[in-house]
């Protein structure tokens, strides 16, 4: 057996998340109404926590559904491609990849694989346990944000293209505006004949929906609250997380879940490292997240839309577009 190959970590993002984006992101999303926070974070070391929990969840469908769409059909996607890196956009424990790494690595075809994450140390714990894992194979994990690092994604090699996983359906946690803007900066990004491999959650009955992001254990509404500790901890911050009930619900006129989290009584909260004094009404609401629900038709119009056509779709249904989740793999046109 070789010895492992030591992963390398390059940190694109700046670590001192107050002094980064966030400053920027809370006067834009709490300075004017409605008010919003950015998902990205979310996932402090607490957060990836609690994200991990979630994916472990009885009524939290999406991870096990791409799970067994993956196990069912990863040798079909390193089947249909021709890609010899792998890059992974939120790769989070990238433990759903491990799939599409054993059908790689069976293919005897994986050179690099390049987990992406703005989670430094759930980024780092992950590409120690895959250099374990899989010998020989070079993990260059990039600390970085998906929505502003596309530009430094790691360049084709002589031997073949890349492939950019983006699972999870995080792309859902994008608004419409970004999720252009990011599919457009990705195929700029990529070169023709590149692939895409995209998970997406499927639009399905309300009840469902709603249970997915409303746990009888409380876990998802524990992850939405830990951003108001985020401000707290990063911007000294004062919200009273207490003061705060959990509403999520569907939005059917945009087909996507909307967490929110509403202040109980009127209150005054300072955040002094963004410079904000935010009074909020009784009732007001923050929302934290969506989660937008896709019908395959949509997926396919707007990765065509960015420069990418479809090749093959696969879900946990009997047929096109029965299923709950969906995985795509596009190429780079
Ligand atoms: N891919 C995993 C994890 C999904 S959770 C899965 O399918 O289960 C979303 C992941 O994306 C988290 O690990 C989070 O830290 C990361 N993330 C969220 N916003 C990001 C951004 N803007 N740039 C990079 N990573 C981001
Ligand atoms: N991409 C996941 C989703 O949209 C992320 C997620 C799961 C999430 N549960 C959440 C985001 C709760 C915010 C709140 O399903």
């Amino acid at each position: 057996m070789s010895t492992p190959l030591e992963p390398t970590v390059s940190v694109l993002l700046d670590s001192d998340w107050a002094s980064g984006s966030l400053v920027e992101d809370v006067r834009r999303g709490l300075g004017s109404r409605p008010l919003t926070l950015p998902p990205k974070w979310l996932y402090d070391d607490e957060g990836s926590r609690l994200f991990d929990e979630i994916t472990r969840l009885p009524e939290y469908y999406p991870t096990e559904t791409e799970r067994a769409i993956l196990a069912r059909h990863a040798a079909d996607v390193v089947a249909a491609s021709d890609a010899t890196t792998l890059v992974e956009l939120g790769s989070g424990t990238s433990d759903k990849t491990r799939m599409l790494l054993d059908a790689f690595t069976a293919a005897g075809r994986l050179e690099r694989f390049v987990p992406v994450d703005v989670a430094e140390q759930t980024l780092r714990d992950a590409a120690d346990l895959l250099s374990r894992t899989y010998p020989g194979l070079a993990v260059e994990a990039l600390v970085g944000d998906f929505t502003l690092h596309l530009a430094h994604l790691p360049a084709r090699t002589a031997s073949g293209s890349r492939m950019v996983a983006f699972l999870g359906s995080t792309i859902g946690n994008l608004y419409l505006e970004e999720r252009r803007a990011f599919l457009g900066a990705l195929a700029d990004s990529l070169e023709p004949g590149d692939w895409l491999l995209l998970g997406t959650d499927l639009v399905k009955p309300v009840d469902r929906l709603v249970e997915a992001y409303h746990d009888a254990a409380g876990v998802t509404e524990a992850f939405v609250r830990n951003s108001l500790r985020v401000l707290n901890r990063e911007l000294g911050a004062d919200f009273d997380p207490g003061a705060f009930s959990y509403v999520p619900f569907w939005d059917g006129q945009m087909e996507r879940m909307d967490l929110r989290l509403r202040a109980e009584a009127p209150q005054t909260v300072r955040v002094p490292g963004a410079d904000l004094v935010l009074e909020l009404g009784q009732g007001e609401e923050i929302r934290v997240e969506i989660s937008t629900k896709f019908r395959p038709g949509l997926v396919a119009e707007e990765l065509a839309e960015a420069g990418f056509e479809v090749e093959r779709v696969w879900d946990d249904g009997d047929g096109v577009a029965t299923g709950d989740f969906a995985l795509t793999l596009a190429r780079r046109r």
